[in-house]
């Protein structure tokens, strides 16, 4: 997966911009609020993400947890984007729990179900965890995901990471408690493998 990762200099810090074949992994702004609030208040989106927002107001909190966790390092999120339509976000994707002692973070990521099962997520994560691992100096990369989730960790499985075991009913859902698969990927495991090749078969009309 070639991407070629850009950085733009600002005043306080340089963003990370990623380009990838047909997508651009860039800062999310505070335009993007609509589009953020689309994603995050769909029942199909938000079903095993863990987070959701009922109002475009409340959805801000999400869009300053963001800058918070960039501004403290103790995280990046990337708004997607396709290279022909760069103001207009299509999902995200991203680090949080970053420990840079320990070189280590967890990933998580989301898109608008019109692109679902078209590539779209394994180009973007291919090419967000080529940025982690060789201009972070990641160490190690861990996602949690439920097991009813079978798009999220075969989406990852097929990333290279590997299934550590299942945290049993670590997580409270509505009125029952859930596990949680863990998996993980190392970076030398990353640097090792064959990456797969996203085929992206075609995108929807902007919505
Ligand atoms: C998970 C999600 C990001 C996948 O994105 P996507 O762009 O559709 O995934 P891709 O098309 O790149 O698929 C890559 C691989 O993942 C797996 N995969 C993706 N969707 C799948 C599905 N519905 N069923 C089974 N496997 C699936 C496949 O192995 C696929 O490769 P293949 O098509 O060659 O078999 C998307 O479904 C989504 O946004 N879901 C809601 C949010 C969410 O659950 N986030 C994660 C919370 S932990």
């Amino acid at each position: 997966m070639c991407a070629q990762i850009i950085l733009i200099m600002s005043e306080k810090s340089p963003f990370p911009l990623i380009q990838t074949p047909h997508f651009l992994l860039r800062q999310i702004v505070a335009t993007d609020l609509t589009q953020i609030f689309r994603g995050m208040s769909d029942p199909r989106v938000t079903e095993y993400y863990g987070i959701s927002y009922e109002t475009l107001e409340l959805t801000q909190a999400q869009l300053d947890w963001f800058e918070l966790i960039y501004e403290t390092g103790t995280g990046i999120w990337w708004g997607i984007c396709r290279r022909d339509e760069p103001q207009h976000l299509i999902g995200t994707c991203g680090i949080n729990e970053w420990e840079q002692d320990d070189h280590c973070a967890e990933a998580g990521f989301w898109i608008f179900p019109e692109y679902w099962g078209k590539g779209v997520m394994l180009e973007c994560l291919s090419a967000m965890l080529d940025y982690c691992f060789t201009k972070l100096s990641l160490h190690r990369m861990q996602s949690m995901v439920e097991p009813d989730n079978p798009a999220s960790w075969k989406l990852i499985e097929k990333l290279g990471f590997q299934l550590e075991g299942i945290l049993r009913e670590c997580e409270r859902k509505d009125d029952r408690y859930v596990d949680l698969r863990c998996y993980s990927l190392l970076a030398r495991e990353w640097r090792n493998r064959v990456q797969p090749q996203a085929t992206i078969v075609h995108f929807p009309a902007s919505t």
